[in-house]
C-alpha cells in the first residue's frame, strides 16, 4: 500500500513537472493563452513556438515559392486585413486563376481546433498545408518539387538549420514551421474580449441587447469564447450537389450537407460568407436565419419544431442589435499586428 502511494506520488510529481514545462512553452511573447480562452488542443510539446520557427513560418506563408508557378503564396488567399480570408472572393482563385469550390476561411485561433476545412477533412494542423500546396486549384505543386526548390535556395537551408537544427529541409519541418506561424495567429482583443475580461470596455445598450439575442439563438453552435463549438451542422443553406460537405469525408448519410460551424470572430471583415461564399453581407446572413433558411436534408434540430422548419424569429430591432453585437467581435489589433505581416 505504502509503495503504491509512493508510486502515485512520483507520478503526480512528474505530471506536475510536465504540465509546468508545457505551460512555459505556451507562455512567451509569441503565444499566450488569453485569460478568457480554454487550453489549446494543438500538441505544442511536439512543436513549441520559437522566434526562429515562427519567423521562418511567416516567410514561407508569404512566399510564392510553395506554388508551381511561383506566383501564389498562402497569403495570396489568406489576407491579414480580412482576418486572413480572401476578401471579396466568393470562391478562392489559385494558380492560372483556377477557381476552387470553397470560400477561404480565416486563419485565427487554430491552436484551439483539430478540425480543419469546411468538411473537417484535415485533423492535424501539421498536415493541413499539404492540401493547398498540392491541390491543382490552389498552388498546384508537388512536395518533392517544393523541397527541391527550398533546399536549393540561398536562405532557406540556413533558416531551417537555425529553427530546427536540421541540415536538410523535409516535409515534416516545412509543416512545423508553417504551424508555428499559424498557431501564433491568435485573435483575442476584440471589444467583446475587453468587456468579458473586464478591461474597462463596456457594451452599449444595443450591443448588450444583441448579446442576449446571440445567446438565445446563435451561441449553442457559435459557442463562446471561440465562437464555434468545433462541430458540424446544416444551417439551411440551399443544397448544391457539387459540395456534400462532411459526407465527402465520412460517407455517412447523416453528414450530408453538414459544414464546419465557423467562428464568428472578425466576422465583419470576412465577407463573403458560408462555405460557398454565396452570402455577401452580414445583413443578408441575418436575413438567411430569419427568412431564407431552406428545408434541407439534415437541417439541424435547432431549426425544427415538430418536424417542421422554424426560422429564427427575430424582430427588426433584435436583428439590428444582433448586428451591433457581431461588430464587437472585430479585433483591429490582430489585423494590424506587424508580427503577422509580410516583412
Ligand atoms: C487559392 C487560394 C488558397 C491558397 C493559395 C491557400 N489557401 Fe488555405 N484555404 C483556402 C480555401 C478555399 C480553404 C477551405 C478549403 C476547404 O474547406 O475545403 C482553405 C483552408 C485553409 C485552412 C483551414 C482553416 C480552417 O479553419 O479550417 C488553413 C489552416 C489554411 N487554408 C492554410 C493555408 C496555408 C498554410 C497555405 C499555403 C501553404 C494556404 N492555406 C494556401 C484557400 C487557399
Ligand atoms: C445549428 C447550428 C447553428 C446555429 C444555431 C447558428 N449557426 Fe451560423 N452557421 C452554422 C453553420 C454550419 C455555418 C456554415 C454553413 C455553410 O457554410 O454552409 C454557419 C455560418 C454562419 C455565418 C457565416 C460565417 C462565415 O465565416 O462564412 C454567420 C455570420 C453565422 N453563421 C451567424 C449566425 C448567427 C448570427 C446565428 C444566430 C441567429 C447563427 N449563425 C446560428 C451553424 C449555426
Amino acid at each position: 500500500m505504502r509503495n503504491q502511494l509512493k508510486v502515485i506520488g512520483i507520478l503526480v510529481f512528474i505530471v506536475t513537472l510536465l504540465t509546468a514545462a508545457t505551460d512555459k512553452l505556451l507562455d512567451n511573447y509569441l503565444f499566450k493563452v488569453p485569460a478568457n480562452f480554454p487550453k489549446p488542443s494543438y500538441a505544442f510539446a511536439n512543436n513549441p513556438i520559437t522566434k526562429e520557427g515562427f519567423e521562418l513560418g511567416r516567410k514561407l506563408f508569404y512566399d510564392p515559392i510553395l506554388s508551381s508557378d511561383n506566383i501564389i503564396s498562402c497569403g495570396f488567399c489568406h489576407n491579414q486585413p480580412a482576418a486572413f480570408t480572401h476578401h471579396g472572393h466568393d470562391l478562392s482563385h489559385g494558380i492560372e486563376d483556377r477557381l476552387g469550390k470553397r470560400n477561404a476561411p480565416p486563419i485565427q485561433n487554430l491552436a484551439w481546433t483539430n478540425r480543419f476545412m469546411w468538411d473537417g477533412g484535415v485533423f492535424d494542423l501539421d498536415l493541413q498545408p499539404i492540401v493547398p500546396i498540392t491541390s491543382p486549384d490552389e498552388m498546384g505543386e508537388t512536395l518533392p518539387q517544393v523541397l527541391k526548390k527550398l533546399n536549393a535556395s540561398k536562405d532557406y537551408p540556413i533558416l531551417f538549420k537555425n529553427a530546427f537544427g536540421v541540415s536538410t529541409i523535409t516535409t515534416d519541418y516545412l509543416m512545423k514551421a508553417l504551424s508555428q506561424f499559424m498557431n501564433g495567429l491568435v485573435s483575442a482583443n476584440s471589444k467583446y474580449d475587453q468587456v468579458i475580461r473586464q478591461e474597462g470596455a463596456e457594451f452599449t445598450e444595443e450591443e448588450a441587447a444583441g448579446y442576449k439575442v446571440f445567446k438565445s439563438y446563435c451561441a449553442s453552435c457559435h459557442q463562446e469564447p471561440l465562437f464555434t463549438n468545433n462541430q458540424f451542422a446544416n444551417n439551411g443553406m440551399p443544397m448544391n450537389q457539387n459540395d456534400l460537405g462532411r459526407y465527402e469525408i465520412t460517407l455517412l448519410q447523416e453528414d450530408k450537407y453538414l459544414f464546419k460551424i465557423p467562428s464568428l470572430r472578425n466576422i465583419m471583415l470576412t465577407a463573403p460568407y458560408m462555405h460557398d461564399g454565396s452570402i455577401n453581407s452580414i445583413d443578408d446572413v441575418i436575413q438567411h436565419y430569419r427568412l431564407n433558411m431552406q428545408t434541407t436534408t439534415n437541417l439541424d434540430n435547432r431549426f425544427l419544431k415538430n418536424g417542421q422548419i422554424e426560422r429564427v424569429p427575430l424582430s427588426d430591432i433584435e436583428a439590428k442589435n444582433l448586428k451591433h453585437f457581431l461588430q464587437t467581435l472585430t479585433d483591429t489589433i490582430f489585423i494590424h499586428n506587424p508580427m503577422f505581416s509580410e516583412q
